[in-house]
């Protein structure tokens, strides 16, 4: 059954100390706790019994006050245990049996390779041991981790480390201590043999911290990157935010199996390999960005979600949210703010506007759920960090800032709600939120229409905006949003002033279901620059004509809108295009885009990386999230029709261009990598317009790369060329890059997702032997996502084959993973939710095979409830 936010009760009883020991042997481990507990204060709960939980825990004895319980004292039902009286103040000592080895799910304790570590977000914690495992529970916890020496040289847990010793069994042990109150999803666990690199900060109030960063040994070259991203946070969150770091320690361990990229658990994060680990060698640039996006976002994490933590997983968008709208902000000041918020807004228009609009949808803060694993969403995170960037919109950054150190202060040491940090920036800035709390409590993407209209004895210029939000599964008639709507006025000579002071923008406030807003003093029609920078996470809609999108793609004083006008233009282009293929038309391609797509390669004064967003053609994805009726073959045909006339008309320039930035020596460098990512888009639309030389420039590119980022890049584009030619030249670089590879396990996931992607026809029956390899490993969620998810996810073509086959494979998969890692499973069955949006054929199989999913037998809460919902 669901469970409800209105339904929250404070907890019956705290636990102010926690006392651990985790014992790890050959076969199973045995973990002791000791917790001080008392009834709490503000419950009005007068009943005797205490209700903990726990799950696939083996009880071996339980006793209160040091007086073991009887069995008549107590009962064990499902994933609860139940003492039927306990005092007001008491000490409650259990030892369970745990079995990490046998743990596949990856949450609670478990083996990845040769370590032992935890995963406790958001419930994993009751598989440790019996507790309070909710958010609103702060404990101090001292934990001992005992474990073989050979084996396990290293034992960590949070805070700081008080105490250690050797048994005389080849066992030794650590004592540490977490000085800071924490819910028990934050707790962690190493044990392990691992290699450390070490640095140090300072912190602003002149406070040492050691910086240790543990790996396995093969991967201590690859922890640089890591290393210095979460210096730069540390300093950028001290500048930006005023917030410093508490322990004297900060710890990060690598580990190769885990459900997602990382844990900010307290002092101790644990990351995914894919997540921490770079090296030019083996990890693509945009490898590297995410690194240092992650890293950074788990350091803010501490204080946005640990010092200040969520009263309940409702609240789960007030660290989540926040804290990626922080990491977004500190990618933006390390590189190219234009070029991550369009990366940014990219994700949030394909992934989370399609998860809004599908059988999932729920609001940023939900009012029930079933299984909270399913909860870590695109709306909780992505759309989360938009709601709270227009908050920042509306208040402008010294508000905003003032707001954020009044939420920090007020709840420090707190567990909370997005009331509470609402409620701060509307002290700040006396400002009603009221209405803005739709953005929080509806779900659905709004749509805004906007229409215009110049009257120039008047010189009056005015734009209408009507406001709707389509209907989703928890809400059918929407309350209007409170929209910040960022504007400028565009003309040939440049942006026109808007008020005074001269400025260009304006922020408009949206809040009515229609709305005019009337510009004054205007003497020429404009053309009207809406939503800059993407103010909003709305479906925007005006009457642009294809002149007027070629008009603000070159006069947009917005760097964000220039690139978003290009998009629109190819969108409205590749729409009509698709129409045409629909209906037999032969397909032509509109003078327009090439001459724009000319004028954007021979700016010789815009960043490379800009340019080669501008470049790209909206993906397959985007359009299907566009369409009415997903027509994956139109579409996919389409795309492919205009990459290669954009390759064949533009071949030269694109040579040209291709030539310019190829770089002798390697350099890892924002100029740097913008360069390589322009000179890798024209290679790939060199060979789209299957250019004679393509074919050598890439298997040339390939053998010589001295990065991971030129060889991936020619690799995919040999897997992907249709030319016969192509075949031969494309398997033997599939062989040598596995040859090279094959003891790198993250560069393996780049060769599963290479060929995963490949849209030449047979992809499954490819996906398939792949599947028997044996570098693919179906208790790794890495290997899983690389070849299940990026299949199913990215290669629509091959995916949504008219057969069915794709839809079977996926459901076939699902079971099987359900048993071993629900949570990976739930995750994995996104695409099959979505079968609306085909035509009535594959709606038909879809469901099928949903449906069959649902039939399975013992199949767990988190596939349940995505399948049911969906159904
Ligand atoms: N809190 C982690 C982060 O965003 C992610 C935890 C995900 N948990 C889960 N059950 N999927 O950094
Ligand atoms: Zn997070």
């Amino acid at each position: 059954g669901n469970i409800y936010l209105k339904d929250y009760e404070v907890p019956r009883f705290l636990i102010d100390k926690t006392e651990l020991r985790v014992e790890i042997g050959d076969k199973d481990a045995t973990v002791l706790a000791n917790l001080t507990m008392r009834r709490n204060p503000a419950s009005n709960y007068q009943g005797k019994s205490l209700s903990l939980h726990g799950v696939q825990l083996e009880l071996q004895q339980l006793a209160v006050d040091g007086r073991a319980l009887s069995k008549a004292e107590y009962e064990v039902n499902g994933e609860e245990l139940l003492i039927h009286r306990v005092p007001d103040n008491f000490t409650l000592t259990s030892e369970v049996l745990i079995r990490p080895r046998e743990n596949t799910s990856l949450e609670g304790l478990f083996k990845s390779r040769t370590m032992y570590c935890t995963q406790c977000e958001a419930q994993g914690f009751r598989k440790i041991t019996y507790y309070l495992d909710r958010p609103d529970v702060m404990s101090e916890f001292t934990t001992t981790v005992v474990a073989s020496k050979s084996e396990c040289p290293v034992l960590l847990s949070n805070g700081n480390l008080h105490d250690w010793g050797a048994l005389d069994d080849g066992r030794h042990w650590a004592t540490w201590h977490d000085p800071f109150l924490k819910p028990a999803y934050l707790f962690a666990l190493v044990a392990g043999d691992l290699s450390l690199v070490e640095d140090s900060f300072t912190t602003c109030s002149g406070r040492d911290v050691a910086l240790k960063l543990y790996v396995e040994e093969k991967d201590i070259e690859k922890c640089g990157h890591a290393m210095d991203s979460l210096k730069n946070a540390m300093v950028w969150d001290e500048e930006v935010y005023g917030r410093e770091y508490d322990l004297d320690l900060y710890m990060i361990v690598a580990v190769d199996d885990f459900n997602m990229g990382a844990m900010e658990n307290k002092g101790l994060n644990i990351f995914n390999t894919s997540c921490v680990l770079a090296h030019p060698s083996t990890t693509t640039d945009d490898g590297f960005k995410r690194v240092e996006a992650v890293v950074a976002h788990e350091y803010f994490h501490n204080w946005s979600g640990n010092r200040v933590t969520c009263r309940d997983w409702f609240q789960l968008s007030l660290k989540e949210g926040f804290t990626v709208f922080r990491d977004s902000q500190f990618s933006a000041d390390m590189g190219s703010a234009t070029v991550k918020r369009v990366e940014d807004v990219n994700m949030l228009r394909t992934v989370q506007f399609a998860e809004d609009s599908g059988p999932t949808a729920h609001p940023v803060q939900p009012a029930y759920y079933m299984e909270i694993s399913n909860f870590y969403t695109a709306t909780i995170y992505e759309k989360g960090s938009e709601v709270v960037r227009m908050i920042h919109t509306l208040l402008g950054p010294e508000l905003f800032r003032r707001g954020t150190d009044i939420y920090f202060e007020r709840h420090d040491g707190q567990a909370v709600t997005i009331e509470d940090f609402v409620a701060a920036m509307a002290d700040v800035s006396e400002r009603d939120f009221t209405q803005f709390m739709n953005w929080y409590r509806q779900a659905g993407t709004p749509r805004l229409s906007v229409t215009s209209d110049y009257d120039p004895q008047q010189q009056q210029f005015s734009l209408h905006f009507s406001q709707s939000c389509p209907p989703t599964p928890e809400c059918q008639e929407k309350q209007p949003y409170h929209i910040p709507v960022s504007v400028g006025l565009v003309t040939p000579s440049g942006d026109l002033p808007l008020d005074a002071k001269g400025n260009t923008t304006q922020v408009l406030e949206i809040t009515q279901p229609e709305q005019t807003v009337v510009f004054e003093g205007i003497t020429e029609a404009p053309v009207p620059s809406l939503l800059r920078g993407f103010s909003a996470p709305v479906k925007l809609s005006y009457p642009y004509t294809l002149d007027q999108l070629s008009f603000l793609m070159g006069h947009d004083s917005d760097g964000f809108n220039r690139w978003n006008a290009g998009q629109q233009l190819s969108i409205q282009l590749m729409q009509a295009l698709v129409t045409d293929y629909r209906e037999g038309t032969p397909l032509v391609l509109d003078q327009r885009l090439v001459e724009a797509f000319a004028k954007v390669l021979a700016e010789t004064d815009t960043d490379k990386a800009m340019q080669a967003l501008v470049l790209m053609l909206p993906s397959e994805y985007l359009l299907a999230e566009l369409a009415e009726v997903i027509d994956v073959e139109a579409i996919h045909q389409v795309r492919r029709f205009m990459c290669r006339e954009l390759g064949r008309e533009l071949r030269d320039t694109w040579r040209a261009t291709y030539l310019a930035n190829s770089e002798k020596v390697f350099e890892m460098s924002g100029a740097a990598v913008a360069k390589r990512s322009l000179k890798n888009l024209s290679l790939r639309y060199l060979l789209n317009g299957a250019s004679d030389d393509s074919l050598s420039l890439m298997h040339t590119q390939f053998m010589e790369a001295d990065n991971m980022t030129d060889r991936l890049s020619a690799l995919n584009g040999l897997v992907n060329d249709p030319r016969e030619e192509a075949r031969p030249l494309s398997e033997q670089a599939l062989d040598k890059f596995y040859n090279d590879w094959q003891h790198e396990p993250l560069v393996l996931n780049q060769w599963f997702q290479t060929q995963a992607a490949c849209v030449l026809p047979g992809g499954l029956e490819r996906v398939k032997v792949l599947m028997e390899h044996p570098a693919f490993d179906f208790h790794n969620p890495n290997k899983v996502r690389s070849l299940i998810g990026v299949f199913c996810n990215s290669n629509l073509i091959n995916f949504h084959d008219e057969a069915g086959e794709g839809y079977r494979f996926l459901a076939d998969n699902v079971i099987a993973l359900d048993k071993l890692n629900p949570q990976i499973a739930s995750r994995q069955l996104t695409p099959l939710t979505k079968w609306r949006r085909y035509d009535l054929t594959r709606q038909a199989l879809m469901r099928e095979e949903l449906a069959r999913v649902l039939a399975e037998p013992g199949l767990s809460r988190d596939t349940y409830e995505i399948a049911s919902k969906s159904l």
